[in-house]
């Protein structure tokens, strides 16, 4: 029922060659996080030892969940709300290519703090965890093993972690440039679909001359005398 409701509604901007205000919200919120969080990834990785490098790493341990979980939230609302079907869906390589790169996304954004997450529990199952430092959340169960065992996962969860990286760089570039291309070049819907509130700008800009139009016309002349 909620789910039809869900479907409903959404398709009031699907029709229109448009995510839904859900699906641009965890679009952005998620490109945001993941542009933040290699950033902050890369500076602590380069701090020195001490204070300010266990602070900071406990801030990207926080912010990577939090990208866990809002990853999984996207994936079970894209799940029951497909995406529009817009100039980008042509038969053809360039709409295999972008099918792939989102897959490729969706894989490497549960990658990345699946791996983060494998390396602490491993070396640190005393360090608390949590989402966004508010919600508390478990290890996973390595505290039992032997050293050896322990430390193998670590090496292959970093190993797996820096390959999700490398992955994520690539993607970016051939993501944005793909975009800049629909844009620029073919000009087409596939950006207005993705923005917040695009289409509300296009259509009283639309409506604008009309408006403009209607303000400056001289006062109907009043018949007879
Ligand atoms: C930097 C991190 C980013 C990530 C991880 C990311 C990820 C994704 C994913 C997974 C999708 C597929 C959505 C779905 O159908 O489920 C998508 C779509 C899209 N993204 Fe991004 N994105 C990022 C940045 C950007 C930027 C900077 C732009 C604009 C320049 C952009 C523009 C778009 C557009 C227009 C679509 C819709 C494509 C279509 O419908 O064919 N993205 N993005
Ligand atoms: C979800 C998005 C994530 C991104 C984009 C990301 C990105 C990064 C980056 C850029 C580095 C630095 C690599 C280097 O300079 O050598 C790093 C290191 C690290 N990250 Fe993440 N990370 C994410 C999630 C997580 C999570 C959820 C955890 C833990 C729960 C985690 C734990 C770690 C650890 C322990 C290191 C240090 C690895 C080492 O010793 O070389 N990460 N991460």
């Amino acid at each position: 029922m909620i789910v039809r409701r869900l479907r409903l509604w959404a398709h009031g901007h699907t029709r229109e060659r448009r995510y839904s205000p859900v699906g641009v919200a965890f679009h952005w919120t998620v490109a945001g996080l993941i542009v933040f969080q290699l950033w902050w990834g890369w500076r602590t990785g380069r701090l020195p030892v001490g204070a300010e490098k266990v602070e900071a790493y406990a801030l990207h341990v926080q912010v990577g969940l939090l990208i866990f979980v809002v990853t999984l939230a996207r994936m079970v609302w894209r799940m029951i709300i497909p995406g529009p079907v817009n100039d980008a869906d042509k038969p053809g390589w360039q709409s295999q290519a972008a099918h792939l790169t989102h897959f490729a996304f969706y894989f490497a954004l549960l990658g990345l703090p699946l791996s983060g997450w494998a390396m602490l529990s491993a070396t640190a199952p005393q360090q608390p965890l949590s989402v966004a430092g508010l919600v508390p959340w478990p290890h996973m169960p390595f505290a039992d093993l032997t050293p050896e065992r322990r430390w193998a996962i670590e090496a292959w969860a970093e190993m797996a972690h820096f390959g999700f990286i490398l992955l994520v760089l690539a993607l970016i570039p051939m993501h944005v440039g793909a975009t800049l291309k629909h844009e620029i070049v073919d000009r087409d819907d596939v950006l207005s679909g993705m923005l917040p509130g695009i289409h509300r700008l296009e259509r009283s800009l639309a409506r604008a001359p009309r408006r403009i139009a209607k303000s400056v016309r001289p006062p109907k002349a009043s018949g007879g005398g």
